[in-house]
């Protein structure tokens, strides 16, 4: 069984490598995306990297996660973490089981950034490792999936 995993990216990320190097680090959304892609090759595993500004663009790239019965989401909801309760009842809506993965460390920001709308929601969470957190979660992903069906 190859598992295949929509890997959703929020608001900005599109400009990692020139957005807040020192935050977000200098490595590019392509970059990321290529890795994964040949980290999931290497593991027996599918990824669909996709980015979007927009709220209600990432809730349907979630349902049609479901509609085209991929196995896990890896998420990493920027800005939307700490304002979308609509792309929480999307993720409760298709029942996949996902990770939350963020690049920087949101705990130790602005306070605003503490509260997740998913945290409690998700199979767990990676934070803080930069761009590796993805390539962790990934890794993560075939265990996930097992325990869930
Ligand atoms: C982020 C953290 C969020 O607080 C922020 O709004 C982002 C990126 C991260 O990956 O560190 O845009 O999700």
């Amino acid at each position: 069984m190859t598992y295949r995993i929509l890997v959703l990216h929020g608001p900005n990320l599109n400009l990692l490598g020139k957005r807040e190097p020192k935050v977000y680090g200098a490595v590019t959304l392509e970059q990321i995306n290529i890795d994964l892609a040949q980290q999931a090759a290497d593991l027996g595993m599918q990824v669909t990297c996709i980015q979007s500004n927009h709220e209600g663009q990432l809730i349907d790239h979630i349902h049609t996660a479901a509609t085209n019965h991929m196995h896990g989401i890896i998420f990493n909801p920027a800005a939307f973490t700490h304002t979308s309760v609509a792309l929480r009842d999307a993720l409760l809506a298709v029942n996949l089981p996902f990770i939350e993965v963020h690049i920087s460390n949101t705990s130790a920001r602005e306070a605003f950034r503490e509260h997740s709308y998913f945290s409690d929601i998700a199979s767990g969470i990676i934070i803080g490792l930069g761009a590796q957190s993805y390539a962790l979660a990934l890794k993560a992903m075939p265990n996930l999936i097992k325990e869930h069906e």
